[in-house]
């Protein structure tokens, strides 16, 4: 069930489209945001209700762009790191290893607390910046292991 709160949100995505269809993926993402990182497949029933969309239709766009968790939920910070051509070569590797230690957890799993799923991204596009990672809406760029330790201590804290 969609909050009051949430359905503001997707009247006002649907407000920058001439068809209801065009604010699919927008719904989907404030949903998630909405929903504690994760969407159901009640989810996006009611996302496809609400945009007169065949629910099939949804599921076909959540299920294609991996910004979207449904398949296997994540936990409250999805850490998302680059691991595309630059952000290897400047480390991300040693990155990902670190923060596997870290964390307790290889790829793909999320730690037992559910606070933190750690995940391999291509290309999000800083290359500039490299190596890089994405945690929900926020880019962190030119890492180093002292500054991914300061994040996770960060996230950790403002849960
Ligand atoms: S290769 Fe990592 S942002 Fe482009």
């Amino acid at each position: 069930m969609l909050t009051e709160k949430t359905l503001e949100k997707i009247q006002q995505i649907q407000k920058n489209y001439h068809s209801k269809k065009s604010a699919v993926m927008g719904a989907l993402m404030a949903v998630q945001r909405d929903s504690g990182n994760n969407l159901t497949r009640e989810d996006m029933e009611a996302v496809a209700e609400i945009l007169e969309v065949n629910p099939v239709e949804v599921q076909a766009v959540a299920g294609f762009y991996t910004m979207y968790n449904w398949k296997k939920p994540v936990g409250r910070h999805h850490i998302e790191i680059c691991w595309n051509l630059s952000c290897s070569l400047m480390g991300a590797e040693h990155l990902i290893s670190h923060m596997e230690k870290k964390l307790g957890i290889t790829l793909g799993e999320t730690t037992a607390d559910g606070m933190f799923t750690l995940s391999t991204a291509e290309c999000l596009g800083s290359c500039g910046t490299a190596p890089m990672m994405q945690v929900g809406d926020d880019y962190y760029e030119n890492l180093t292991v002292e500054k991914v330790d300061k994040i996770l201590a960060d996230l950790r804290a403002s849960s």
